[in-house]
């Protein structure tokens, strides 16, 4: 396994840009990907700009970027952080990932499409990068099959958890055919380099972590419902006057994206033959309704809470 001195990171959104700058941080070269955009911008337009410039191609990555610079905790620990990540996208920037030490895939929460990626990443492939999921919960070996060669034993899940420069948690996740050196060097870098405390999982539907936290975030959600209280009444209770400032259900369900957690409650519903689970994991209409019209959470600006401007300033 390479010495990991730099690193890619594969979507930029809530989790890839987080980790991104969480390895900034520590020091390491990142290079962060994400899909070129379909359309311009209103913006673009005025500008004149068309989709083969590389502004506008590479803009989601660069978004991400600026949205880390203005947040609040600060990703960053300082500004010469942000200079250590250079934003790209996966058509023109693909082939570099041969040149780094450790891939990170932190795309959508979807078999096919991670599959997909991880066929293309094989094609680059240096031996002895490692390559990394961030997927919540889907099945590493299922992963791996879209994997034919040497790269198999590089392969497992490492799973952050959200904020990734706050939370300590990474859930390492090998396969059948990771290399145990590369699980053990992994741990290693984890805890030594990127200050994080590992918990080594098993690969069943979403882990330790997410099999404990979404049955929670689901139950929590169909007593709200069943008792006819409300998003802030339910947060109140499972907030700060529970000791935890930052983590009422709710305002967690936000930032973590209600479209990822709809795909993650999902990975275990549809994985598993008991029918007690299959009904404790299944998705509230309230929820599915939601993400229909676009309320994604803090990532689209209305979630359970919206996004309010006061002067000048964001706040959900
Ligand atoms: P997100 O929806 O915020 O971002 C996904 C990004 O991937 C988007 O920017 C999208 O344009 C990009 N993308 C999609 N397909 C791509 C492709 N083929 N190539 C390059 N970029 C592509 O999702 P989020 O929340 O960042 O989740 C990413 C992964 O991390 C998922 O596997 C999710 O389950 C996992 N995760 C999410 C957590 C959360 O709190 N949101 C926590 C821990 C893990």
């Amino acid at each position: 396994m390479k010495t990991i001195r730099t690193a890619a990171v594969i979507g930029s959104g809530v989790m890839g840009a987080g980790i991104a700058a969480h390895l900034a941080n520590s020091g390491l070269n990142v290079l962060l990907l994400d899909i070129v955009p379909e359309r311009l911008t209103p913006d673009d337009e005025a500008s004149g700009k068309s989709l083969a410039d590389r502004s506008v191609r590479n803009r989601l990555a660069g978004d991400a970027l600026t949205r880390l610079s203005h947040a609040s905790p600060a990703a960053f620990f300082d500004d010469s952080c942000a200079g250590r990540i250079k934003p790209g996208n996966v058509e023109d920037d693909f082939a570099a990932l041969s040149g780094v030490d450790w891939i990170i895939e932190a795309i959508t929460e979807k078999l096919d499409v991670k599959k997909q990626l991880l066929t293309r990443i094989e094609a680059v492939w240096s031996p002895g990068t490692v390559v990394s999921s961030n997927t919540s919960g889907i099945s590493i070996e299922a992963m791996a099959e879209a994997i034919a060669g040497p790269m198999k034993a590089f392969f497992l899940g490492a799973h952050f958890f959200n904020p990734p420069r706050y939370m300590q948690l990474v859930e390492l996740i090998p396969g059948s055919s990771t290399n145990e050196a590369v699980v053990a060097a992994m741990k290693t870098f984890l805890e030594r380099r990127l200050g994080k405390g590992v918990v080594v999982a098993k690969d069943t539907p979403n882990f330790i972590a997410n099999r404990i936290g979404t049955y929670g975030l689901l139950a929590t959600m169909n007593i709200m419902e069943a008792g006819g209280y409300t998003v802030g009444e339910i947060d109140a209770v499972t907030g700060p006057a529970l000791g935890r400032p930052k983590s009422a259900t709710f305002r967690t369900l936000d930032l973590v994206g209600l479209d990822t957690f709809i795909h993650v409650a999902n990975n275990v519903a549809e994985r598993t033959d008991d029918a007690a689970e299959k009904l404790a994991f299944a998705v509230p209409d309230r929820l599915a309704d939601m993400v229909r019209r676009g309320w994604l959470g803090e990532k689209s600006g209305q979630g359970f809470y919206k996004k309010v401007k006061e002067g000048g300033a964001s706040r959900i």
